[in-house]
């Protein structure tokens, strides 16, 4: 049976959760493949709200198995709160999801070190993190130097390495940084404390996803962040540090390829960003106030303020190319419902010339090309038949769906799960 994979086409925070929650239903086996406590994903159902950071989106349903994927950066205290914080809702979290035994370990000194950088850095080097250590962590990973989940399966040998890191970032923190040392018996006795919990479900997560696969399981992998923070194809050096793109997904997960079958990308109606970075089609002022009011855009993880701004054709058939995708979810259309005339970018200027992609240098230096389309006027919240919308509101969908190029396979008009249009299977 096939993997299918929901996947950011913006720069985060676009309803990946939302749509998660909506496919779940008819999934077996939801997985976080990359990121870590950096994101913040928020399903409703039936009014109640909750926001997940690390656990997939899928564990509020009673007969589904999460899984956290080899790609992801894990927190352990922070995944034990958030444990706990699900579990106080009534609902099974370690009955339920299995860890990689190749996902690294974010430990207390990668969110030292984060906070740290972007405190120090100036208005030119900042990129806004979410300060959650994640950067950090990742470089570790690339470094060979971190500590894995599945090294705690053999503790002798986890303590004599958790004795060098520390050991070796106690050094970096104090040079580098003048950051406090760390207590290596107090790091241990943390990681200690999650794996007493939950050392029976830390498995080989990409053997088990492919033999499910081949068993006919229905699998859905769970991206967070988007293709505009992706470390390769988003706005370097102002993007996260991993890749939520298809490439990511597959190593993020160990899934075979060929099980791939869905690559639906998650687009708002309009465009949001959180931290630093170019963002061509960004309001400013009580305009940018305005939509974010509207959209109640504020992060998450931090509360942040998102910046907003309209949406962007270009932007999104990059992310459709390096994507691959072959579906696009639109959510928060219901937003856009307070305004007389709706501008979207279809296409880019760049130094005074024309261009019909989204360039990997001088993003800044961009000037979308706006049109215009008729507002609606009218509330669309919870509207779940494409027919029941306004026309000028199928229209503006319509003309979206021709300018991207993929087809519209599911439209939000509302936060909650039932506040869904489902246009194809
Ligand atoms: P994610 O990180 O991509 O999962 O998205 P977030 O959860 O960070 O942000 C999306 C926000 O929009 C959340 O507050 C959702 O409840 C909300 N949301 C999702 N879809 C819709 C929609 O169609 N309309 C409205 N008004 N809100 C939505
Ligand atoms: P979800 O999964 C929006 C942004 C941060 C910052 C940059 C790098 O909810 O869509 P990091 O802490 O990852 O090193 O920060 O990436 N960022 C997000 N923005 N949604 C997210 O996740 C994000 N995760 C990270 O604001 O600009
Ligand atoms: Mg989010």
């Amino acid at each position: 049976m096939p993997a299918n994979l929901v996947v950011g086409a913006q720069w985060g925070d676009e309803g990946k959760a939302k749509v998660i929650d909506v496919l779940s239903k008819d999934t077996d086996i939801i997985v976080r493949y990359q990121g870590g406590a950096n994101a913040g994903h928020t399903v409703v159902v039936k009014g109640k709200k909750y926001v997940f950071h690390l656990i997939p989106s899928g564990i509020i349903y009673d007969n589904k198995i999460c899984v956290i994927g080899n790609g992801v950066v894990l927190d352990p205290t922070y995944f034990l709160e958030e444990v706990a914080s699900i579990e106080k809702e009534g609902f099974d979290v370690r009955g339920k999801t299995f860890i990689s035994d190749s996902a690294h370990l974010l430990l207390p000194f990668h969110k030292m070190i984060d906070a740290s950088i972007e405190d120090g850095s100036d208005s030119e080097t900042k990129i806004g993190t979410t300060k959650k250590g994640i950067g950090i962590c990742y470089a570790d990973k690339m470094m060979r130097t971190g500590l894995r989940v599945g090294d705690l399966l053999f503790p002798e040998t986890a303590r004599n390495k958790l004795k060098t890191i520390i050991q070796n970032k106690n050094r970096e923190m104090d040079i580098l940084y003048g950051l406090p040392g760390l207590n290596e018996a107090e790091v241990w006795d943390q990681l200690m404390t999650f794996y007493d919990l939950w050392k029976n479900r830390i498995i080989n997560t990409s053997f088990y996803l492919n033999e499910e696969l081949k068993e006919g399981k229905r699998v859905l992998l769970e991206g967070a962040q988007g293709t505009g923070l992706d470390v390769d194809f988003g706005t370097y050096p102002y993007v996260t540090s991993s890749n939520p793109t298809t490439g990511g997904a597959l190593i993020g997960s160990g899934v075979g390829y060929h099980f791939l079958k869905k690559v639906i990308g998650i687009s708002k109606a309009y465009i949001t960003r959180v931290g630093e970075g170019p963002f061509p089609t960004e309001l400013f002022g009580d305009e940018g106030s305005r939509l974010r009011e509207l959209g109640g855009e504020y992060g998450a993880t931090t509360g942040r303020p998102r910046r907003c701004g309209w949406f962007d054709v270009e932007m999104l058939k990059h992310a459709i190319r390096v994507n691959g995708m072959n579906a696009v979810a639109l959510t928060k259309i219901d937003v856009l419902s307070d305004y007389e005339s709706i501008p979207v970018a279809i296409g880019y200027e760049l130094d005074g010339k024309k261009i019909n992609y989204f360039p990997s240098q001088g993003l800044e230096r961009v000037k979308p090309i706006y049109k215009e389309f008729p507002g609606w006027k009218s509330d669309i919240t919870g509207i779940n038949d494409f027919k029941k919308l306004p026309k000028n509101c199928q229209d503006y969908i319509n003309v979206l769906r021709e300018l991207i190029g993929v087809p519209v396979h599911m439209i939000s008009t509302g936060p909650d799960r039932d506040h869904t249009i489902i246009l194809a299977g």
